[in-house]
């Protein structure tokens, strides 16, 4: 009898996808604080790749670090698995160091992220710009939408909760580019809740009611929007997506992964679709994850990795001897 992917899904790669991110935030870790972000990445992204070729699947990475000219390893379209042509066929999202800047000065919320879908289940974004809002679970379909304005936004989203504009608390990128909105939402009165970077555990924390952050405003990367969303699926929460053009050879490079309508503004289901996991290990301190730490010999780390069909949401703390 054959195994479908979505056999493979339920199984096997649920727990062992912890692996992998564990695998990228372990060596991430091991740069913390050294502030060179190229090294932290570097080790991460070996890591990871190393881990992933042992998972028995036949899995292409559609987002990765970028074009095969551009990345050595883990590049769009690179196979990674031990079961090339005979296992289940993959696609797979990473960012083996999601916050990079933010791990080179030991900040908080680093983290190593992958998310898989079977073939086809994940938008194979460019690496360019998406214009991003979300909020957690518990809202009517609808909420948020890109077509409106930030002001329109935050009312319908107050108004969902039975509370006034000012009480709503926003997550957003300290960016030059979002002196607008952010001026636009302390208008409001809204707490705006600054980050220096990593969007992924951004998005990721209007889930969590302890945050205390209601939505997720502003701009980031791309790929970056695609892993959000995994998670989001799984956990509940609405998301919507624009991608952002800044010249002619992004728009190009759009096309060449099959993006046609420009303008488009992606739902969560076009994002990821179909069934999708999603894992995540902290690499620092964070709202989502603690940190990997070392003492005595030992190595904590903690990961968590949900599904979409299921909803189940696994928290992992591994404790390792150190090599
Ligand atoms: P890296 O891990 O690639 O450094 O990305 C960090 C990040 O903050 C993302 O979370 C975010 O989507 C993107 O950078 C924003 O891009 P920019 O720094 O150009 O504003």
């Amino acid at each position: 009898m054959t195994t479908t992917a979505s056999q493979v899904l339920d199984r096997v790669l649920v727990l062992e996808m912890v692996r992998v991110t564990e695998a990228a935030a372990v060596a991430a870790s091991t740069l913390t604080g050294r502030g060179d972000e190229k090294a932290a990445d570097a080790a991460a992204v070996e890591a990871m790749r190393a881990a992933l070729n042992e998972l028995a699947m036949d899995g292409t990475v559609v987002i990765g670090e970028g074009e095969r000219d551009e990345a050595p390893m883990l590049f769009i379209g690179e196979k990674v698995g031990s079961a090339q042509g005979s296992g289940p066929r993959i696609d797979i999202a990473l960012d083996p160091l999601e916050g990079t800047t933010i791990c080179a000065k030991a900040g908080p919320n680093s983290l190593a992220v992958l998310a898989i879908a079977e073939q086809g289940g994940l938008l194979n974004a460019p690496d360019v710009y998406m214009d991003k809002i979300a909020v957690g679970p518990g809202y009517p379909d609808g909420v948020i939408d890109l077509d409106r304005t930030p002001t329109q936004n935050i009312e319908a989203v107050a108004a969902a909760k039975g509370r006034p504009a000012g009480d709503i608390v926003v997550c957003v990128l300290d960016r030059p580019r979002h002196e607008a909105l952010i001026a636009e939402l302390r208008g409001l009165g809204c707490g705006v809740m600054l980050i220096g970077d990593g969007d992924v555990a951004g998005v990721i924390a209007t889930t969590n009611p302890d945050t205390t952050i209601d939505v997720y405003m502003g701009s980031g990367g791309a790929p970056e929007g695609v892993l959000a969303a995994a998670a989001l699926r799984c956990v509940g929460g609405q998301f919507k997506g624009r991608l952002l053009f800044r010249n002619d050879d992004e728009r190009g490079r759009a096309a060449k992964w099959g993006v046609t309508d420009l303008d488009k503004q992606y739902d969560l289901t076009e994002l990821a679709r179909g069934d999708c996991i999603f894992a995540a290990t902290g690499v620092t301190d964070g709202s989502l994850l603690k940190g990997v730490k070392r003492k005595d010999g030992r190595m904590t780390t903690e990961s968590v990795v949900m599904r979409a069909s299921s909803g189940t949401v696994r928290w992992v703390k591994g404790e390792h001897r150190i090599a």
